[in-house]
Order: C-alpha cells, then sequence, then structure tokens
C-alpha cells in the first residue's frame, strides 16, 4: 500500500500539506494524518476526496503513541512515498519567563519527535520518496525572544541536511522549508497576538496553501532546501554573508 504520512495534519501548515499531497499525488492508496485532535483530523479525513485519509491519533513525544504508529506501518505493509514532519510550537518571550516545561517540550517535539518519526518511518521508505521537514526562517540566525524555538528549527536545518547526504545512497530526497510568518493557530500558541512584537508585526505573512504546494514540488524536484517568498530568500542569503552577532540584532523578535 503507497501511503503519505503528515504530522501535525490537523490544522495550518499540515492540512494544507494534505490537500496538496492528495491533489499531486491522487495515485497514493492513503495518506496518513496524524495528530493529538482526533475531530479535527476526521474533519478533514471527510473534506478530502482524491485519496482516503486514515486518522491516527498519535502524540509524537509519547513513546506509547509512537509503537502503535510503528505496529500500523508494520501491520499494513506499507510503502511510504511521502513523510511530511510538520509539527512544531514555539514560544515568543524571554528564555528565563518561558515555563521550563514549555521550554522542554518544545525540545521534545521540534526536534525529538522528528527524529523519532523519521527513524521509525525510514525502513518503510524506498527509492524515489522524499523526506519534507518544516523548518524556519528563525533557522537561519539565532533569535532573542525566540532562543529556544529558534534553536530547535536550526537542529532541523541541520538534521535535514545531515540526512539528505546520508540518503542520497538510497536515491530518498530530504528537504528542509522554511516559511515565514504564517497566520494558523501557531501565533496564539506562540503568544504573538498583534502588537507583542515589532519583528513579527513588520515582516510579510505569507499562507500556508503557497508554502504546501510549492515546498512539495521543492522537495519532489529533490532540492534540500526551500525558502518560500523573496523577501526572505534575501534574509537567507544576508544571514551567510553578515556575521551572525549584527544580524541577531536584526532579528530579535
Ligand atoms: N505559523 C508560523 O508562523 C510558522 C512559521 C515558520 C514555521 N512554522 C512551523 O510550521 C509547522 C506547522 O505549524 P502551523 O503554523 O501549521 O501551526 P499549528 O496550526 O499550530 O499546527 C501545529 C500542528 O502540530 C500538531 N501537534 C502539536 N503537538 C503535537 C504532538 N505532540 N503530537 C502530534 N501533533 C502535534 C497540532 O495538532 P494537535 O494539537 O491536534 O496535536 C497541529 O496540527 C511547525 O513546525 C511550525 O514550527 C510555523
Amino acid at each position: 500500500m503507497d501511503i503519505a504520512v503528515v504530522t501535525g495534519a490537523s490544522s495550518g501548515l499540515g492540512e494544507e500539506y494534505v490537500k496538496y499531497i492528495a491533489k499531486f499525488y491522487p495515485e497514493l492508496d492513503e495518506i496518513w494524518i496524524i495528530a493529538r485532535r482526533k475531530e479535527r483530523l476526521d474533519q478533514l479525513a471527510q473534506k478530502i476526496t482524491q485519496v482516503k485519509c486514515r486518522s491516527v491519533v498519535c502524540d509524537i513525544t509519547n513513546d506509547e503513541d509512537i509503537a502503535k504508529y510503528q505496529d500500523l506501518l508494520t501491520l499494513n505493509d506499507v510503502n511510504v512515498k511521502i513523510l511530511i514532519n510538520n509539527a512544531g510550537f514555539g514560544k515568543l518571550g524571554f528564555f528565563d519567563e518561558i515555563e521550563t516545561g514549555a521550554n522542554a517540550a518544545m525540545v521534545r517535539l521540534n526536534c525529538e519527535a522528528v527524529s523519532v518519526v523519521t527513524n521509525v518511518t525510514l525502513p518503510f521508505m524506498k527509492e524515489k520518496s522524499f523526506i519534507l521537514n518544516v523548518c524556519s526562517i528563525a533557522s537561519f540566525v539565532p533569535n532573542a525572544r525566540m532562543t529556544v524555538y529558534s534553536a530547535t528549527k536550526a537542529f532541523i536545518k541541520s538534521f535535514s541536511r545531515a540526512l539528505r547526504e546520508e540518503l542520497k545512497r538510497k536515491k530518498i530526497n530530504v528537504c528542509a522549508v522554511c516559511p515565514g510568518p504564517m497566520d494558523t493557530e501557531f501565533l496564539s500558541i506562540a503568544d504573538i497576538p498583534p502588537g507583542a512584537s515589532k519583528t513579527f508585526d513588520m515582516l510579510p505573512h505569507i499562507k500556508p496553501d503557497m508554502v504546501a504546494r510549492n515546498s512539495l514540488k521543492a522537495a519532489a524536484k529533490g532540492r534540500g532546501i526551500y525558502t518560500p517568498h523573496f523577501f526572505f530568500k534575501f534574509y537567507r542569503v544576508l544571514a551567510k554573508i553578515i556575521p551572525h552577532s549584527i544580524m541577531m540584532k536584526l532579528s530579535a523578535t
């Protein structure tokens, strides 16, 4: 059975990935949509007509849930053509004013769970498949007041690039997508209402559907990194040329 797997599919960018995978790959047998909120997954599954969607209710930071996901992969003898590691969250604020638990949970979801889900899924992937890891512009330069979040996204970028080199021998592509701000539930979970951060208010906000559509195309073409929007492509180039000690003054959130 040929499938795609999308984590964080119950809202925002993850939902858009499911819609575009169904549109671009109608030949798939199923799309496995992963998140904790079952009703939201079931609602999405009902909306998608081109490919059957299977709701997999799973907290990807929970070992028992991951073991159940692994069993499902084995029992269904799947061939995973596309893996989208999308689930993630951030928090705005000074490091020492964010709860210890929230900072640790960010590391567990944005770093550890990406590694775990990839480890568990990879044995079910063959050549000509791809992994798309949702990173962020926060990976380009460390961001004060998003200290842990930007560090987790730097992990994803580094992880994606090294894994891409490794998986060339298996002809599996790995692509990191680095979006700027998108108006999704992310912003309220991260405590970023309008006015909370001048940087967030000033930056262009990009549409999740455009990010999903274009990053799927980039990953399928074999690209290793994709940054949507001219403004953020330019920022990425600046971050490579200008010392981070200077860039960090501009990028503080
Ligand atoms: N929005 C932005 O401004 C922005 C910018 C750059 C990068 N990003 C990145 O884009 C990705 C998607 O974020 P979004 O903007 O679409 O935010 P979102 O709407 O809040 O989506 C986050 C998704 O992750 C899922 N999730 C959270 N914890 C989980 C867990 N423990 N196990 C399984 N699923 C979990 C959530 O579902 P449940 O709550 O149902 O589990 C939800 O579906 C994230 O990696 C984020 O860092 C976002």
